[in-house]
């Protein structure tokens, strides 16, 4: 197939890649010239880089990789899309931050009622779309609401080595959207497939993106408290500046004593005000001191829980256990409990 990809940055030039390599013809384009003839040159026979409307006058297809804010100007700059499968990848995500202006997929097809409009790889991450040693194919939300191009999508998702999930209609997109139940990759096919089916039954408390993570999470959480204690102090680096602590994780791991909640509850002062300098850190005295709090009531809750498995059940749902934890926990906030539930789920097998 030919196929536009509209924006060449990390998403834009994955999913562009996996597509070229399943032998399509893919023309790279975004406003400066630079990325997409890089990749156009990267790749050779049967990649192009093109201005935003040549791409997308030689294309059957178009990917829609650019930030949520640019996609409108993208699309205006892109001339007639007419016929096309338009492909919108995007989310309104700044620095990590859900925007509350995600287009609809059927606003988008109102404002350019001439493509044939679908939305997928949104809810994936870059670097699971990049990563290719899968224990399985990751899976990809998909919805339109047009039947005839739902199978050239779903095959588009396969050549670029996914596995495509149906979500539904034009007016279904707000299920994947930032910060929805499916929206982060912390299900499996199976468990994915298996919540579309309970959100769709209309189980209220499905469709609630606490509840899928706190429920994994809470039946497969660790003996070991330092996972709850690490992802606990994660959500709270993460705090405005995830990007950054994501760099540094290694090296936060390390200061904090692999995250053992004794040893980091035992730190003293003078291990904290080294901490507070060391380069690996981020040096927010705030978030350290908070750690090393946050580590002391770890132990007063396996003081009285026994476990943090047992903590999570003794909750009845996933909104109780996030008062508390944000009661009990410093520097954690309603978005700190969501990435806390989220990353654990995600490294719990399950
Ligand atoms: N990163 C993820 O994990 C992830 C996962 C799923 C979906 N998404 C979504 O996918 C989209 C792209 O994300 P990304 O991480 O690839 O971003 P990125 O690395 O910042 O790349 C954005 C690309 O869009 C181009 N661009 C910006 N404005 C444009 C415009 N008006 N017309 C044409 N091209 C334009 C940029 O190049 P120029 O500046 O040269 O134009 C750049 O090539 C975003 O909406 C994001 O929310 C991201």
């Amino acid at each position: 197939m030919k196929i536009a990809v509209l924006g060449a940055g990390r998403v834009g030039s994955t999913i562009g890649r996996l597509w070229h390599a399943a032998g399509h013809d893919v023309t790279f384009a975004a406003r400066h010239a630079t990325r997409p003839r890089a990749l156009a040159a990267e790749l050779g026979e049967r990649a192009h880089a093109a201005s935003v409307a040549g791409a997308v006058a030689g294309a059957e297809v178009v990917l829609v990789a650019v930030p949520g804010p640019a996609v409108t100007g993208a699309l205006q700059a892109a001339g007639p899309l007419d016929g096309r499968i338009v492909i919108d990848a995007a989310n309104w995500l700044v620095r990590g931050v859900f925007g509350q202006q995600q287009l609809s997929l059927r606003s988008l097809a109102d404002a350019f009622p001439r493509a044939r409009w679908v939305r997928a790889f949104n809810s994936l991450s870059v670097g699971v779309m990049a990563d290719d040693n899968h224990r399985e194919p990751p899976w990809v939300l998909f919805v339109s609401g047009d039947q005839e191009a739902k199978p050239a999508v779903a095959h588009l998702i396969r050549d670029a080595g996914f596995d495509p999930v149906d979500l539904g209609g034009i007016d279904d997109s707000q299920l994947q959207d930032p910060g929805s139940a499916l929206w982060t990759y912390t299900l499996t096919r199976d468990e994915a497939t298996a919540l579309v089916a309970r959100i769709k039954s209309g189980d209220a408390a499905a469709a609630d993106p606490l509840t899928a993570p706190f429920e994994k999470f809470r039946d497969h959480a660790p003996d070991d408290p330092a996972f709850f204690l690490e992802h606990l102090s994660r959500a709270v680096f993460e705090a405005g500046i995830w990007q950054v602590v994501q760099d540094k994780w290694d090296g936060i791991r390390e200061a904090f004593h692999g995250f053992d909640p004794a040893q980091v509850a035992a730190m003293t002062p003078a291990e904290i005000a080294a901490t507070e300098n060391d380069a690996r850190v981020i040096r927010n005295k705030a978030k350290i001191r908070a750690t090393v709090q946050n580590a002391r009531e770890v132990l007063a809750v396996l003081d009285s829980y026994g476990s943090i498995r047992a903590y999570l059940a003794s909750f009845p749902d996933a909104h109780a256990a996030s008062a508390d934890m944000r009661r009990r926990f410093k520097f954690l906030g309603d978005t700190g409990v969501w990435r806390l539930l989220i990353s654990a789920a995600r490294d719990t097998g399950g």
